[in-house]
């Protein structure tokens, strides 16, 4: 770690308008593609609050045309959510003339999902005692369950703030110098302080609509949302089964992040969705519960894909009918509780991220003092 980094450590988040002067920026190396931009490792001189230093940094950018043709949103929330040691920080934006930039605090060890694929073959293959035998380190179920409590603890504080992520799962999440994780991209996450008013105004004209069966699952108060990006999803028009189907359909290849492939939008995380939101595409603090039990299951799994053996088609069928992820044989058994209540089909039945940061915390205080 550089003296830079120590200075640093005190993260300076964005909390004004202000433009950062791109010229500022050298950019390095890329280090993914997502929907509709990529991101990239790159140099940032003369940050907010740090003059006359260099800082690492990660650059997120916006292809010119894409259907999501603005950060602004995305700078929003982030902005809203400043600094949480389990949340990555935005540090400066440019927004003022394209391509549009994020400028994030870089998280060195890269995705979770990565990191625990990697540590399988560490798992698996030779004992450690042959020369080769492991390519990377094992992660002990200490490891993992203070991977569980970051992704708890940074969650509290994003639906504390009235944020709802709607893409948490372990691509999402990164790794900085110390193994803390860090969630990240908010590219799909909704403001329900700044929806409360749209939300108004869309049930007045759902009323019209709906059924009234149809409405009672749909209104919970001020927490009900129904997707914006999506033109095909507003309240006007409750997407039916099929719609979902066709927009999701092209997830499957990747059981991850996909693009409609004919309309190029940003189609949904199908096998981290919530019964209710793959039905009524309704998105809220349980459906963040909902993915976030996936997110416990993927790092029991040591990173596998939900579902693996159906194709999206068949998970939207046969989540709302009771389908749930296979329990791995080896987890820990305060987290197989605590992921299944977390798919609970009845959402307000679901813990609350305080909850179950609070149940993780508990369990890793007893395997701690059992050790010792
Ligand atoms: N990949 C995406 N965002 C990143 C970040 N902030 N740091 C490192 N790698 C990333």
């Amino acid at each position: 770690k550089t003296n830079e980094d120590m200075r640093y450590d005190e993260q300076c988040s964005v909390t004004s308008e202000q433009e950062f002067d791109r010229s500022n920026i050298r950019l390095k190396s890329l280090l993914g593609e997502g929907n509709f931009g990529q991101v990239w490792k790159a140099e940032a001189d003369n940050l907010s609050g740090h003059f006359g230093a260099t800082r690492i940094v990660a650059v997120k950018t916006i292809r010119k045309f894409s259907p999501q043709s603005s950060l602004k949103e995305e700078a929003d929330i982030m902005r809203k959510l400043g600094s949480h040691q389990n949340v990555v920080t935005l540090l400066g934006v440019c927004l003022e003339i394209e391509p549009h930039m994020l400028i994030m605090e870089y998280a060195m060890r890269g995705r979770l999902l990565s990191l625990l694929r990697a540590a399988r073959s560490a798992v698996n293959i030779l004992p450690a005692s042959v020369p080769g035998g492991r390519s990377s380190t094992p992660l002990s179920p200490r490891t993992l369950g203070g991977f569980a409590l970051d992704i708890a603890c940074g969650m509290e504080y994003i639906a504390e703030k009235r944020i709802v992520h709607r893409d948490l799962a372990a691509r999402n999440v990164l790794l900085d110098h110390n193994g803390v994780c860090k969630i990240c991209d908010f590219g799909m996450s909704i403001d329900l302080e700044g929806e409360c008013k749209q939300q108004e105004v869309d049930l007045k004209s759902a009323n019209k609509i709906i059924s009234s069966n149809t409405k009672r699952k749909l209104d919970f108060g001020s927490r009900f949302i129904i997707n914006h990006w999506n033109n095909n999803f507003n309240t006007n028009q409750i997407p039916t089964k099929d719609a979902i189907e066709k927009r999701t359909h092209s997830h499957d290849h990747s059981h991850g992040h996909a693009h409609d492939s004919i309309n190029r939008r940003p189609a949904l995380p199908i096998r981290w969705m919530a019964p209710e939101a793959l039905q009524y595409h309704i998105f809220t603090h349980e459906t963040d519960v909902w993915a976030f039990g996936i997110v416990l299951w993927e790092i029991s799994t040591l990173g596998s894909t939900p579902y693996a053996n159906l194709t999206g088609r068949e998970v939207i069928r046969r989540v709302p009918n009771g389908l749930r992820p296979e329990l791995p044989k080896e987890s820990r058994l305060e987290f197989y509780n605590l992921m299944t209540r977390c798919w609970h089909k009845d959402s307000h039945l679901r813990p609350s991220f305080s909850y179950a940061r609070q149940e993780i915390s508990r369990s890793l205080h007893k395997w701690d003092e059992d050790d010792s």
